[in-house]
């Protein structure tokens, strides 16, 4: 039997996604947001995108600097990861909160986050509006990882629950 699912309840079923620090703004400006909506969008050029709601201060930020950075976090940083995602840069500075240290970039003036052992600086290309998110598309100029770095220590969100990878079917 199949069910007839609402276009919402559609969506909500999707597996959960990698879910990431967004690091936006610059020196007394940095901020970080917690996005789920992440995904590659190009490979030669390498692009990556998030959606990002005009309601997040980090929607100004990214407008006004256009570079940001993508921010993996390992499973140790869930409630850092949940934080970011519950206050707002507006009236919080998340990096001193959530005890988050700013990592240099080296080809961006927006920092990443030096906790998270997969940090991705992007240079802004391409704004689409979509519904009630804009997809920000910026072009991957360096990337820099822990070696300790695993994949399956990432943290996966969607449909309000958080999970990590599972077994490797192949
Ligand atoms: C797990 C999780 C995933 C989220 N994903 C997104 C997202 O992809 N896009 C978005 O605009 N907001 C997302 N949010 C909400 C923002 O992180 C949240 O509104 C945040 O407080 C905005 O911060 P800002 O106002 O400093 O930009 C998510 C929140 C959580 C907890």
């Amino acid at each position: 039997m199949k069910e007839t699912l609402s276009p919402k309840e559609g969506i909500k079923s999707l597996p959960h996604f990698p879910t990431v620090l967004i690091g936006t703004g610059k020196e007394d400006e940095s901020n970080l947001i917690t996005a789920a909506m992440i995904h590659v969008f190009s490979i030669d050029p390498v692009m990556v995108g998030t959606g990002i709601s005009p309601k997040r201060h980090s929607f100004g930020l990214l407008k006004k600097y256009e570079e940001f950075t993508v921010n993996v976090p390992d499973t140790s940083m869930l409630e850092q990861l949940k934080g970011c995602g519950s206050k707002s840069g507006r009236d919080t500075d998340k990096f001193e909160r959530f005890e988050l240290t700013k990592g240099p970039s080296k080809k961006i003036s927006v920092p990443g986050v030096k906790e998270c052992p997969l940090v991705l600086e992007c240079k802004l290309e391409k704004e689409i509006e979509t519904g009630d998110h804009h997809w920000f598309v910026g072009e991957v100029v360096n990337a820099t990882r822990d070696e300790e770095f695993q994949r399956d220590g990432s943290i996966l969100y969607w449909g309000g629950e958080f999970r990590k990878p599972g077994d490797l079917l192949d």
